[in-house]
């Protein structure tokens, strides 16, 4: 019996083996077939896989290769075709007319770790996601941006009174100060983290970026084998519950996100006919309130809490810590920055100390700088990519369901035909006062899945500049 068992075990591993090298050869075939470039396979078992998902800097990779291959080529990571691109028109199809084709990201193990009702608006895909961007959307609007000055100018004020001593590594007080600022504006929590740097929330939310948890085994599995999600967030359940796994610091913020908010939730309960949104949370808890309408669920809303301090954290710290390297590097910037501000400044009768208050849309050189230092250091690019969910054509290329399109983003910010003809690698903020091609910034990615969190990102930048 021991061995008639073994035995199956032992076909259906070569079996599976067997299926794999098949489904490789097929999509690389695939590829060749459509007159689609592709690279040579490093393995018949995992294709480009490893190459891909190992390369040290995967931006710099993509770059490289498409110096070699050209603007659309394939490659077959695992047992999914990956279309790289940096052509403008094919991607505005992708991401803006054949949307409804290509709604969803990749989907790591974390998504199929949360299980459906628990997924936040960055991993959610169709109606579910359709729902959560309709509520968040009004919640990072200009307008509600305006609102949250005060406390973003208060915020500031605590930043530059704590960097203002002597010489200091000032990129970890833009990681304090940018957690700071999205909980204050998004939950109206006070963490007090600046020169905190013991904060566990801090903590949690460096830890994310520090160990990658989409690179652990478990994540590699997912990636390689997409259709298989469910399978390995079961066994994600099991290693943790027999320790051989500890919580991953994004589920932990989210499994103790309601300890956090907890005070707000409880008011809520006694404020229920306050029509007034003060910030985001508040947004978040009305659609939960109302299960009428089936808005949000509270599991949801607790996601949306990580998925929002996460996001208002990471990149943004990392734009600014480019913004003020570059400014350091460039007085005549600094001076021509400083003018504008001023000019501004007496338009409107406000101290230069009081930013927050100004029409930011009168900051045309601002503007193009934040835009600029966006172009030549792009933060997000991995996530500018897209599911497709049902077979398709893009420009004469046949494109199957479960395919992944991912942008090139550098290459495409560097390109001289759409950034010309001042040279693409140096700085000229100049460069955006001309019209350019819709898609040749991807810095906040494209279309109706861009970052929600534009209008907020650039509000806060230009205001601590
Ligand atoms: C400079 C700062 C930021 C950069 C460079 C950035 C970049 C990006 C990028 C590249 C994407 C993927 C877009 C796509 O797939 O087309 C994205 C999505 C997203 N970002 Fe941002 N982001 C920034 C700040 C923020 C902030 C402050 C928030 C909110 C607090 C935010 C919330 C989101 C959300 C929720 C999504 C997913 C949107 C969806 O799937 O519908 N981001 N961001």
């Amino acid at each position: 019996m021991f061995l008639y068992l073994l035995l199956v075990l032992f076909l259906l591993i070569i079996g599976c083996i067997i299926y794999l090298v098949f489904l490789i050869q097929y999509y690389h075939i695939f590829f060749k077939r459509q007159g689609i470039a592709t690279l040579p396979l490093a393995s018949y078992l995992y294709g480009h896989f490893t190459i891909l998902w190992n390369a040290e800097r995967f931006s710099e990779q993509l770059c490289q290769w498409t110096k070699q291959y050209g603007s659309i080529y394939g490659l077959v990571a695992g047992t999914r075709p990956v279309y790289i691109v940096s052509d403008v028109s094919f991607l505005q199809e992708v991401f803006i007319t054949q949307f409804s084709k290509f709604q969803g990201r990749h989907a790591p193990l974390l998504t199929h770790i949360l299980g459906q009702d628990r997924l936040h608006v960055f991993a959610s895909s169709g109606d579910q996601w359709r729902r959560h961007r309709r509520i968040l959307i009004s919640a990072f609007s200009y307008v509600k941006l305006q609102k949250m000055s005060t406390k973003i100018d208060e915020c500031v004020k605590n930043f530059v009174h704590l960097s203002n001593n002597g010489d200091i590594n000032i990129f970890p007080r833009l990681k304090q100060f940018t957690l700071d600022v999205i909980c204050r504006c998004a939950f109206d929590v006070r963490t007090e983290v600046q020169g905190n740097s013991s904060n566990i929330w801090l903590q949690k939310v460096m830890e994310i970026f520090v160990r990658d948890f989409d690179r652990t085994p478990l994540a590699m599995l997912n990636r390689f084998l997409p259709g298989f999600g469910r399978f390995w967030a079961f066994l994600f359940h099991i290693f943790r519950t027999i320790g051989l796994i500890t919580t991953p610091a994004n589920l932990w913020i989210i499994e103790n996100a309601k300890d956090l908010i907890n005070e707000r939730l409880l008011q809520s309960q006694k404020d229920q006919n306050d029509d007034n949104c003060k910030d985001v949370l508040q947004l978040l808890i009305k659609a939960v309130a109302d299960p009428e309408k089936a808005q949000l669920s509270l599991k949801e809303l607790l996601s949306h809490v990580f998925v929002i301090m996460v996001s208002g954290f990471d990149s943004p710290s990392t734009v600014l810590a480019y913004c003020l390297h570059t400014l350091a590097n460039r007085i005549d910037l600094q001076e021509k920055l400083y003018k504008e501000i001023l000019i501004n400044s007496h338009s409107n009768e406000n101290t230069t100390d009081d930013l927050s208050k100004h029409d930011l849309s009168k900051y045309i050189y601002l503007d193009a700088f934040i835009k600029e230092v966006l172009r030549m250091n792009p933060t997000a690019v991995q996530f500018v990519n897209r599911q497709c969910t049902q077979d398709t054509e893009v420009q004469g290329y046949k494109i199957l369901k479960g395919s992944l399109v991912q942008a090139d983003v550098y290459t495409i910010h560097y390109d001289s035909t759409l950034w010309g003809p001042l040279p693409t690698d140096e700085f000229h903020l100049e460069r955006h006062m001309t019209k350019r091609h819709p898609l040749a910034l991807l810095a906040f990615g494209a279309g109706p899945r861009q970052c929600l969190g534009l209008r907020f990102a650039f509000g806060r930048i230009e205001v601590i500049h």
